[in-house]
């Protein structure tokens, strides 16, 4: 089993994950954000790459079961109904609904893999999941780091080096691209302490001084659920058992 890992989505082009598996890696903080919506009941994501497209998209979707969420520089943009810290997606404030996401990196890395036969979303509160079903679904897999400002970043790649571990761990049959390895190599070194490592990683310090310290607290959550959101159709749902049997036996994609 191939594993690659695009650090940045500045590294490659959309058609990089023409018919691939891709997990898209965005740690801080849109891949925990939506894990977490999923977990407490939101209906569906739509993921989008701007800010004028979320408006559109929010305002012909659905009357007033739909929010528009996300940030801008960390914050909530103007006219949102939520910004983008995963502690704000309760049941009270997402349950059923759907909504328009639009975040600096995470959401665009999402888009840019929508080639690919089947995009998964990895985040540390759901990391040895999405182990378990890439190593029954036994094929090769990119791992997308979304990173920050088209920039590599530390969290991400602490991810997925955790993510390629673990998998490695469970399988004797893993061939890493250097990309991978390099990621192996820094999460050993930086993923002891995850708390640590986003306080000492230039997105973790900017969310700290914008006061969202808490989140940084959450995000750390290790294997806190078995959900996985899966990018099918322009939206993100919850990969259902039955999906995944259907996948791992190659009868049909997600609908
Ligand atoms: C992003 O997509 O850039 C992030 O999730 C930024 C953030 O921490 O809100």
């Amino acid at each position: 089993m191939k594993i690659n890992v695009v650090l940045s989505p500045s590294n490659v082009d959309e058609l990089h994950f023409s018919g691939k598996t891709t997990v898209v890696i965005d740690v801080l903080r849109a891949s925990t954000t939506i894990v977490t919506a999923l977990m407490n009941g939101a209906k569906e994501i739509v993921p989008v790459g701007s800010v004028e497209f979320a408006m559109k998209a929010s305002s012909n979707m659905f009357g007033g079961q739909t929010l528009i969420c996300g940030e801008r520089n960390a914050k909530k943009i103007d006219g949102f109904n939520l910004g983008n810290s995963p502690l704000e997606y309760t049941n009270d404030a997402i349950g059923g609904k759907s909504i328009v996401f639009f975040t600096t990196n995470g959401t665009k890395a999402i888009v840019k893999a929508k080639y690919s036969n089947e995009v998964l979303l990895a985040s540390f509160l759901n990391l040895s999941a999405v182990v378990k079903y890439l190593l029954e679904l036994k094929k090769p897999f990119e791992i997308l780091c979304a990173g920050n400002n088209n920039n590599f970043c530390l969290e991400d790649t602490v991810c997925a080096g955790k993510l390629i571990s673990e998998t490695a761990s469970l399988s004797q049959n893993v061939e890493l691209s250097d990309s991978g390895l390099a990621a192996v190599s820094i999460a050993k070194t930086f993923g002891k302490n995850l708390k640590k490592m986003f306080s000492e990683s230039e997105h973790g310090n900017f969310l700290i001084g914008n006061g969202f310290e808490e989140d940084l607290k959450y995000c750390a959550k290790l294997n806190i659920t078995e959900l996985i959101p899966v990018f099918a159709s322009s939206v993100i749902k919850t990969l259902s058992r039955q999906s995944q049997e259907q996948q791992v036996s190659g009868l049909s994609t997600i609908s």
